[in-house]
């Protein structure tokens, strides 16, 4: 497996977050079947195929281009992945289109991909200047960042980038958006960043510990692309297809995502569902998974030092117990 994965790195100059991490959660077993919600570059479902013999894969990924070159990068794995454009709330329909009716392990690395952020032609990030583009599908037609500076609101646009972006300055940046685009269209990633900047007041630009675009860009790529509505969506049905033993691994970037994550694993392991004020318990609701670390998985030094992504990163899993309800 080191083997495999050292070479698959060399190659593709890719560091799956949190590898070794994700390994030992998902557990993946010779022979076993795995949704991979997240291809990529297809880092982690190497390692998956690389660890577990004759194991199965179905990979998903919502980019074209992530796909493309994932599938010729694994192309050594030949057909134990099976790859589908797909976003990972439609996960049904591809294990329906594989006659799957359940998988014993499933993960999402959830986020965007270094293909996506270093081409400034995709426009994610001020470091290069492109279109303000976002869209990870951009043959699906939906609106690009473009529209969402240049169309939506100042209450919409402030609401994204304090709940999307979590920056105090919120409001002060929508009020700059909506005023510069007045005068005319806000094209350009770079133009987009240059007016955050003159946002900030300037304490705040002086002790900001990165670009005071960071948060802007996060949170329109966010919106861009539904990404919370996404995972609220898998959440609500990913479950139903684990086998019994079977683990869901998430790793995530953002505090919202991790809650979610969080909360929906703690509805599937808790007992007793009666509401409070019911001294005794009347549901008799049995625990369905076992929560696998209390605390999120973060990565270690040595890895943050190689990788300054995985800062963020927060890896949660759960066990689903045998004898829980499945379909
Ligand atoms: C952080 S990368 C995954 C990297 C991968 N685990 C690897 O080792 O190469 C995230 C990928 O997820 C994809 N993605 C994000 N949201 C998605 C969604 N809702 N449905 C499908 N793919 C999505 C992105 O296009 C991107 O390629």
């Amino acid at each position: 497996m080191v083997l495999v994965m050292r070479a698959f790195e060399e190659e593709t100059h890719h560091l799956p977050v949190l590898l070794k991490e994700t390994l030992t959660a998902l557990a993946p077993q010779a022979g076993g079947r795995y949704l991979d919600g997240t291809l990529g570059l297809g880092g982690h479902c190497a390692a998956i195929a690389a660890t577990a013999s004759d194991s199965e894969i179905c990979a998903l990924d919502r980019d074209a281009q992530a796909l493309a070159i994932a599938k010729d990068r694994l192309s050594a794995v030949g057909e134990r992945v099976h790859f589908f454009q797909y976003r990972y709330s439609r996960f049904a329909e591809a294990l329906a289109q594989l006659q799957w009716d359940r998988v014993d392990g499933a993960l999402l690395d959830i986020g965007v991909s270094s293909l996506q952020i270093d081409n400034a032609a995709r426009g994610f990030s001020f470091y290069g200047n492109g279109p303000l583009d976002m869209r990870m599908d951009r043959d699906s037609g939906a609106p690009s960042a473009w529209h969402w500076v240049n169309r939506e609101s100042y209450a919409r646009l402030k609401q994204c980038i304090a709940t999307l972006g979590e920056d105090p300055q919120a409001g002060r940046i929508a009020r700059f958006i909506v005023e510069a685009r007045q005068k005319s269209p806000i094209e350009t990633t770079e133009e987009l960043a240059a007016l955050v900047e003159a946002a900030y007041p300037h304490a705040w630009r002086v002790k900001a510990r990165h670009h005071p675009a960071t948060r802007t860009f996060q949170a329109l790529r966010m919106a861009v692309n539904n990404e919370l509505e996404e995972l609220k969506m898998f959440l609500d049905q990913i479950f139903t297809y684990l086998s019994p033993g079977g683990r869901l691994v998430v790793i995530t970037f953002h505090s919202l995502e991790d809650r979610f994550v969080k909360q929906a694993a703690r509805h599937w392991a808790e007992g007793c569902r009666c509401p409070r004020h019911i001294p005794v318990c009347v549901c008799d609701h049995q625990p369905e998974a076992r929560i696998l670390y209390k605390k999120p998985v973060r990565a270690g030094h040595a890895e943050v030092a190689a990788n300054p992504r995985a800062s963020s990163a927060k890896l949660r899993a759960v066990e689903k117990l045998a004898g829980a309800g499945h379909l």
